[in-house]
């Protein structure tokens, strides 16, 4: 990504919240709301490292970071007060962090209490965010918030049942607050990307090194020839915190290459049926 200032500043004038900001797809997301002329508050619970994401960004007076936990109410009433008193108002509330729990093996064997902690991140700590959000955003009659979601919201990629229930989710929740808060002004989205080789992802496959888990992702991805990057999900972001999608509501915008569009098991299966009866035509 380019550190040069872009010709039009999408978002000039406006102030945004990104909750998991220290890091992955968060941290690109407030660069580049930065680039586009935002004032950013960066929320995360890694301290050290949101205070140097925001020192490598720009000055305080243009992004700034806040220590919230998304499952603590006070915290990100908090966070959202920092934005108002700050920066004066709140735009975009962008709800991103998020966890992938422990590995699972089945139904059966899933631990509740994992199961419990990934829907208090990733469904509490969205709700609690939208709700702080509203707050001040009504009274505006204006805003925009965003939530990560996950392609697992629209396909299955063998991902733990923690985290695909939490993912559908907060699908559930923007459409519902997209619902009630048109009459505000206010718009709602979801953002759902496909493998991003991020540290949830690189945890949640034990694979710590980037570019192995690239490589993981590309050969099982439909787009070929193109890596899915933390970048290309803060353009997405970009977009719909933007007024490029002044009319855009309701939409879970799927950053998957065309992969939730494809179920290869049928052609393989019909492959291997038909190289079994005619061998002699492989
Ligand atoms: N990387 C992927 O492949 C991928 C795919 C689909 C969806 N997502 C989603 O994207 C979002 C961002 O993840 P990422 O890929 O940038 O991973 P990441 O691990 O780089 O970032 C997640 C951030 O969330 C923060 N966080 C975790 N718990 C928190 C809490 N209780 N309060 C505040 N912050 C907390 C972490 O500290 C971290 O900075 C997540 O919601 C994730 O589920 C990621």
């Amino acid at each position: 990504m380019s550190a040069a200032i872009p010709l039009t500043q999408r978002l000039a004038g406006k102030v945004a919240l990104i909750t998991g900001g220290a890091s992955g797809i968060g941290a690109s997301t407030a660069k580049l709301f930065v680039k586009h002329g935002a004032k950013v508050i960066v929320a995360d619970v890694q301290d050290q490292l949101g205070l140097s994401v925001c020192k490598e960004i720009g000055p305080e007076e243009t992004v700034f970071y806040v220590h919230c936990d998304v499952t603590c109410d006070s915290d990100v009433q908090n966070a959202v007060d920092t934005a108002i008193s700050k920066y004066g108002k709140l735009d975009i509330m962008f709800s991103n962090a998020g966890i992938s729990g422990e590995m699972e093996s089945g139904i059966l064997l899933v631990d509740n209490t994992n199961f419990k902690r990934v829907f208090d991140v990733n469904v509490y700590g969205a709700f609690l965010a939208a709700k702080h959000a509203a707050r001040v955003m009504i009274p505006a009659k204006t805003g925009c918030i965003i939530f990560t979601s996950s392609a697992v919201s629209v396909v299955s990629v063998g991902a733990t049942h923690a985290y695909v229930a939490s993912k559908h989710a907060v699908v559930g929740l923007a459409n519902n607050l997209c619902v009630e808060l048109g009459q505000y002004g206010i718009r709602v989205n979801c953002i759902s990307p496909f493998g991003v080789a991020t540290p949830i992802l690189r945890k949640g496959l034990g694979i710590m090194e980037k570019r192995k888990v690239e490589e993981l992702v590309c050969s099982a991805a439909n787009l070929k020839g193109v890596v899915l990057e933390a970048e290309d999900i803060a353009e997405a972001a970009l977009y719909l915190g933007s007024d490029d999608s002044k009319y855009v509501s309701g939409i879970n915008l799927v950053v998957d290459g065309g992969y939730s569009s494809t179920n290869p098991s049928f052609g393989m299966v019909l492959k291997s049926h038909s190289s079994s009866t005619h061998p002699s035509q492989n």
